[in-house]
């Protein structure tokens, strides 16, 4: 299996050197703009294999697509992450084109690859990814849900104090601070989490998460970058090796829950064809007009993108 890592930066280092550890696949190429960069982090990763035991060969491009050939899986990790004061939206100018460029290089090289988008703002540059890339949109997703959900089940496991391992959760809707968490769909153990915890100290959690990327900017003056690029791997890895895993991810909404022609999250079933199915939950009123909700808010930064006519 071959997967190609666009953007040497903090996440896409770290998802390549995840999927080289755990040898998710056997050949992993990093590419990036930077002269240099992508070699030098591949090179690093991969002098880390006498270390970490494993035979997964990762190299590096500067911006040489050859090199990605026939690529299984490509991750979209390109782009600017944002500073302090800046919400994920800021970045859409200049991401768009970046994402646009990358995914023009991407199918003209591996034509049926999966693509899996992490760029911000992410449900937008991932409509940004499918409007270019005019392949079926069971290929081309983002990824967010599984890092909100897994922000979410660190935190219960730290207030529980629990296994993160025993902690279940589902969380749709976009990636930005309208994500829908759902209690209802959470549980520790096969426990309903409303059975173990105050209603208030749910809701901080709940809370916390919504701002979780907000937090890692504040703390760090940048973005995270060990758990999105772990979690961009867990979705290569769910593809690579057929897995049928069920986390939520950024989909194309053709009439499910009601809504159309709109990248969101919601649970699917990720296997060797990339998005094999979207599971429609039976949500309650008040889980719908959340849901709404953050969808309006993601449709209108799609509009901004339509708007600025970056893709045609
Ligand atoms: P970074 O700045 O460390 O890395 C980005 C890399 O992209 C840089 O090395 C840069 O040279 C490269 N790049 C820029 N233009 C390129 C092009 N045309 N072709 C190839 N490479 C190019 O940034 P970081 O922290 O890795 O974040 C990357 C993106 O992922 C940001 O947009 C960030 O907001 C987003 N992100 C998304 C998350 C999610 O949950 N979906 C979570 C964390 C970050
Ligand atoms: C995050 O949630 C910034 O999207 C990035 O960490």
């Amino acid at each position: 299996m071959k997967v190609t890592v666009v953007g040497a930066g903090n996440v896409g280092a770290t998802c390549a050197d995840v999927l080289a550890k755990r040898e998710i696949a056997n050949e992993i190429v990093l590419l990036d703009i930077k002269d240099g960069f992508a070699e030098g982090k591949a090179l690093d990763i991969w002098e880390t294999s006498p270390i970490n035991m494993y035979d997964s060969r990762t190299t590096g491009s500067t911006n040489d697509y050859s090199k990605t050939k026939d690529s299984d899986v490509v991750v979209i990790t390109s782009g600017i992450p944002r500073k302090p004061g800046m919400s994920r939206d800021d970045l859409i100018a200049t991401n768009a084109g970046i994402v646009k460029s990358v995914t023009e290089n991407v199918v003209k090289h591996s034509p049926d690859a999966k693509i899996i988008c992490v760029s911000n703002p992410l449900d937008v540059m991932t409509y940004c990814t499918y409007l270019t890339a005019k392949i079926d949109s069971s290929r081309v997703f983002g990824m967010a849900g599984v890092l909100d959900t897994a922000r979410y089940r660190s935190f219960l496991a730290m207030e529980l104090d629990v296994s993160p391992k025993d902690i279940q959760a589902v969380l749709m809707g976009g990636h930005g601070d309208t994500m829908v968490p759902l209690p209802r769909y959470t549980t520790v153990g096969g426990i309903p989490v409303t059975e173990l915890i105050a209603e208030d100290k749910l809701n901080d959690i709940i809370e916390r998460t919504k701002f979780g990327g907000g937090e890692i900017v504040k703390l760090l003056g940048t973005s995270a970058w060990y758990a999105p690029g772990a979690a961009a791997a867990q979705m290569v890895e769910a593809i690579v090796r057929d897995q049928k895993r069920i986390f939520p991810v950024c989909a194309w909404l053709q009439g499910e829950y009601n809504m159309k022609d709109i990248y969101l999250g919601v649970p699917v079933v990720l296997g060797k064809n990339g998005i094999e199915k979207i599971l429609e939950l039976d949500l309650n009123p008040e889980e719908k007009a959340m849901l709404e909700e953050s969808a309006s808010a993601v449709k209108n930064v799609m509009k901004v993108l339509d708007d600025m006519d970056v893709v045609s």
